[in-house]
């Protein structure tokens, strides 16, 4: 297997957690959708939001998906909201094999209040946030793998990947792949 491995999903999933214990296992380069835009823009994601806005920093998800075209065999974990909007799961699975992570709703809610510090849960409410969490399901759902993880740690979401993984065989994808990134159709502004 030689394309990429891309985990998506809520806040609180465990995308970066599990990627990086999947790329060991798997012997591949770990890379965070998060990570590149903070290394380009020099400063955190809150900070990001804080300043220029949700829109600015959905821009900036565009600009890392086109990177993400020229990535071979990586394991990628992506930003809760990056495939949620128009064409961009379908740019995911034209470049490897897209997992989503999922997990009921409490779970997810709860572990993405214990670690770190999320933009887009400030100033919401659960109701809210729970109310983004199934406005999302249906780009997370065109995954074409999902492993479940409201009762497993990273180790064992990581081993269920690998499960998944082995028993899945991608069709075949023309090259180059030609992402149809729209900037319509998305969750919009929720807050
Ligand atoms: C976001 C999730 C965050 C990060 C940004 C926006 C979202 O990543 O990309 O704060 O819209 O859900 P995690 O899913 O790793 O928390």
């Amino acid at each position: 297997m030689t394309d990429n491995v891309i985990l998506v999903g809520f806040m609180g999933a465990g995308k970066s957690s599990v990627g990086r214990i999947l790329a060991a296992r798997l012997g591949r380069c770990f890379v965070e959708t998060d990570e590149m835009i903070t290394a380009k823009e020099g400063r955190p994601i809150p900070e990001i939001f804080a300043e220029q806005g949700e829109a600015r920093f959905r821009a900036l998800e565009d600009e890392a998906v086109r990177l993400l075209a020229l990535k071979r065999g990586d394991v990628i974990a992506t930003g809760g909201g990056l495939p949620c909007r128009g064409g961009r799961l379908e740019a995911l699975r034209a470049i490897g094999t897209v997992v989503w992570l999922s997990g009921d709703f409490a779970t997810l809610y709860e572990r993405a209040l214990r670690g770190g510090d999320r933009p887009m849960l400030h100033g919401r409410t659960r109701e809210q946030a729970e109310a983004l969490y199934e406005a999302r399901k249906s780009f997370y759902s065109r995954a074409d793998l999902a492993v479940d993880t409201t009762t497993l740690n990273p180790d064992q979401v990581a081993a269920e990947v690998q499960k998944a993984l082995r028993g899945w065989a991608r069709p075949p994808q023309h090259w180059p792949p030609h992402p149809t990134l729209s900037p319509s159709g998305g969750e919009g502004t929720l807050s």
